[in-house]
């Protein structure tokens, strides 16, 4: 059984990109599962944080990206028709390791169309990935940080929702809106239990300057009031999350890195394991060494 889990917030620069994507390297390297990282960004920061531009521009161009797969518009410069028939053909082999995949469906410029035209888009996410899903045990999906039908369409995609927040005043300001966006449309879901969310992780800590730490305990009484677990796990500020966006490796291959953002990533993963436990009533089987 595969999950899928969006990590979203309307708030830019708050860590979604280097959560969504250390978690997708730490399932497969530690965890030893079949991971499939989506880029639904057109920024394309996923995508850029694990291949190099040549092999990017490389891949756009002989196997196609997600906007290949979700837009139907013969005008753009995509390779639509030969890339539709087969979406597997899009995906990009990050690592492959005892017979596990780590996979990445990039994203371009280009899939910005889409929120030009959002008609009839809201579901071709959800149907893309049920063509491709059950390749693997997690399908992260990286959203962009603006409410659009992107947002719609990852939301309608997922089971499951992980809200990476930095703690500050936009944030908490943000917070409320995040979650009217997801009550909304789960207010139009017609099964109650679509996309839960699993919790808000701290990102980028300092834990040195008392209005961060006020910022903290004002947003965790809005989440309990909303319902919403806070993660116990955070991620602190670390320049090695920016090293190892250079380097394009997972932070705990990083060089120079302290234990703490090393281990950060793993002690997250276990809770997002336990968490989905708890709303999927039982553990979630991935094939993996830990199943
Ligand atoms: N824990 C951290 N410590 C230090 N820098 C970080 C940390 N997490 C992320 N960054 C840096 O902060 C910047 C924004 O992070 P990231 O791109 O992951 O955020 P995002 O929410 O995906 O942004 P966007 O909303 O634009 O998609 C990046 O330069 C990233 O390297
Ligand atoms: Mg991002």
């Amino acid at each position: 059984m595969s999950v899928t889990i969006s990590l979203l917030n309307m708030k830019g620069g708050v860590g979604k990109t280097t959560l969504a994507v250390n978690l997708a390297w730490h399932m497969h390297q530690k965890e030893n599962c079949n991971v499939l990282l989506v880029d639904l960004d057109p920024q394309f920061n996923a995508t850029q944080y694990v291949m190099d531009y040549k092999a990017f521009q490389v891949h756009r161009k002989k196997a196609g990206t997600v906007a290949d797969l979700l837009i139907d518009q013969p005008s753009l410069d995509l390779r639509m028709k030969k890339v539709k028939n087969n979406p597997r053909a899009a995906l990009h082999k990050i690592r492959a390791n005892d017979g596990k995949r780590l996979d990445i469906l990039p994203s371009e410029l280009g899939l910005a169309w889409v929120v030009k035209n959002p008609a009839q888009m809201d579901y071709r996410l959800e149907k893309l990935l049920a063509r491709i899903r059950d390749d693997y045990d997690y399908v992260f999906v990286d959203c962009p940080p603006t409410d659009s039908v992107l947002t719609t369409m990852a939301l309608t995609a997922s089971d499951y929702l992980l809200i990476p927040m930095r703690p500050d005043r936009f944030s908490i300001l943000g917070f409320a809106n995040l979650i009217e966006t997801i009550k909304t449309f789960r207010n139009n879901c017609p099964d109650p239990h679509k996309v839960e969310v699993l919790g808000i992780v701290f990102t980028q800590v300092t834990g040195t300057s008392e209005v961060e730490q006020q910022a903290m305990d004002e947003l965790r009484s809005e989440a309990t009031k909303e319902k919403t677990e806070l993660f116990s796990s955070r991620l602190k500020y670390s320049n090695s999350f920016i090293r190892s966006v250079r380097d394009q490796t997972p932070i705990f291959e990083t060089l120079y890195a302290h234990t703490n953002p090393k281990s950060a990533v793993g002690k997250i993963a276990d809770e997002l394991k336990a968490r989905i436990h708890h709303f999927s009533g039982k553990q979630h089987a991935p094939k993996g060494k830990n199943s």
